[in-house]
């Protein structure tokens, strides 16, 4: 036990975060159309929550072929570099640091959202069930439909991917992040490497899990290339049990996830990448994570472990003081409370989420949150 509070600052390799309350990255599906960029709503609703001690952005498409939901930003194009340079100048001029989650679907996607209407790309030719993606119908208007079939990507194409991923991190460098987060969660392209359910693979990214993390191992190095391993995250959904057989095939329930994932761990440990993010089950009546599997967890990773999934103040602070965890996501929470910080720090009341606004829409549900009153 320890006597750290949410409120005793954090170091991350060179950057010094004010507090451990975290914005973790959460799609809004708000990026002006066409184009997926950046624009003024998303400077003000990441600016609002500046004072974050550590934010992330929502999930951000390295290429086109990355996209599984309409409206979702991307970081590849030159507009889409401006626009971020917007919502970073605006996050430092209050204090905050941003870090960019750099996001590829693979097969979490629909032809409709895939360049020439191609089929989207995955470790291997297996559809995805349990999962919807969201398409574009008309201007603002959309519907949830089921992915498509996804087709193999060869070995070259894999090792161009693994290029993009650093000439996204390239491009968040210059929009002016703080450093990038990998999603290597929730059933997107690196858990469908790592995910012995979506990885049939017989090249050197398939079958052992050393092959299966290898698509990870060589993402990590490239942008740590660029923005040096301590401003690089990665962020995993490990998952032990299920209430459902989708979750199986989203790739998330492996046979054995305390193995992967603490493999993972290590991995990442030898790399020296900045922090771990483990988002914990976050539906109604989920599992808790075993508490054998976050204090191996602790063993084998040096660096700062970011939770998320759910959190509140009492069991982050809990968390904390059991020297589990360093660092903790409040996302729902900090969506609907931009001064979410403060509102802790004094015990203050908390807004209630609105669920019909969290994706797409105007700035109703999105930075008309009130703040405060002082
Ligand atoms: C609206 C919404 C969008 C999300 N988008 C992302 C995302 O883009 N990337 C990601 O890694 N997790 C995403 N998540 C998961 C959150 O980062 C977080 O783990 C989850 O909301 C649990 O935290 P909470 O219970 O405090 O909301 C999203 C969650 C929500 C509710």
């Amino acid at each position: 036990m320890n006597d750290k509070s949410l409120f005793t600052p954090l170091q991350i390799g060179d950057l010094t975060l004010a507090n451990r309350i975290a914005l973790p990255p959460l799609t809004r599906c708000r990026s002006e159309q066409p184009g997926n960029v950046p624009g003024e709503m998303m400077v003000d609703y990441y600016r609002q929550r500046a004072s974050a001690g550590f934010m992330v952005t929502e999930g951000t498409q390295i290429e086109p072929r990355g996209q599984g939901y309409a409206w979702t930003p991307g970081i590849h194009s030159a507009e889409q570099i401006a626009g971020w340079k917007k919502v970073t100048e605006a996050v430092h001029q209050e204090g905050g640091t941003l870090f960019c989650q750099l996001w590829h679907v693979g097969r979490v996607s629909h032809s409709e959202l895939q360049p020439a209407k191609l089929q989207p790309v995955a470790p291997s030719a297996v559809a995805v069930t349990g999962v919807r993606v969201f398409i574009e119908t008309g201007p603002g208007e959309g519907m949830l439909t089921a992915p498509s079939e996804p087709r193999e990507l060869t070995t070259a194409e894999v090792k161009e991917i693994v290029g993009l991923y650093r000439q996204a991190a390239e491009n968040a460098k210059e929009a002016g992040f703080d450093g990038v987060e990998l999603h290597a969660a929730n059933g997107y392209l690196i858990n469908q490497f790592i995910s012995e359910h979506s990885n049939f693979r017989t090249d050197e990214y398939g079958g052992t899990l050393a092959n299966r993390l290898r698509f990870l191992q060589e993402i990590v190095t490239e942008v740590s290339a660029v923005f040096g391993n301590q401003r690089v995250g990665v962020r995993f959904a490990p998952l032990f049990t299920s209430t459902s057989e989708d979750r199986v095939y989203l790739g998330l329930v492996e046979s054995d996830p305390y193995t992967t994932y603490i493999t993972a761990a290590k991995m990442l440990d030898s790399l020296k990448v900045g922090y771990l993010s483990i988002a914990e089950a976050d539906w109604d009546n989920s599992p808790e994570l075993p508490e054998d599997f976050r204090s191996a967890l602790r063993a084998a990773f040096s660096g700062v472990i970011m939770y998320a999934g759910r959190y509140t103040q009492e069991k982050a602070e809990r968390v904390l003081q059991q020297g589990w965890g360093d660092l903790f996501g409040f996302g729902r929470t900090f969506i609907a409370n931009p001064d979410l910080p403060y509102r802790l720090r004094n015990g203050y009341s908390l807004n209630a989420v609105d669920a019909a606004s969290l994706y797409g829409g105007t700035r109703k549900g999105y930075t008309d949150y009130p703040f405060y009153p002082s």
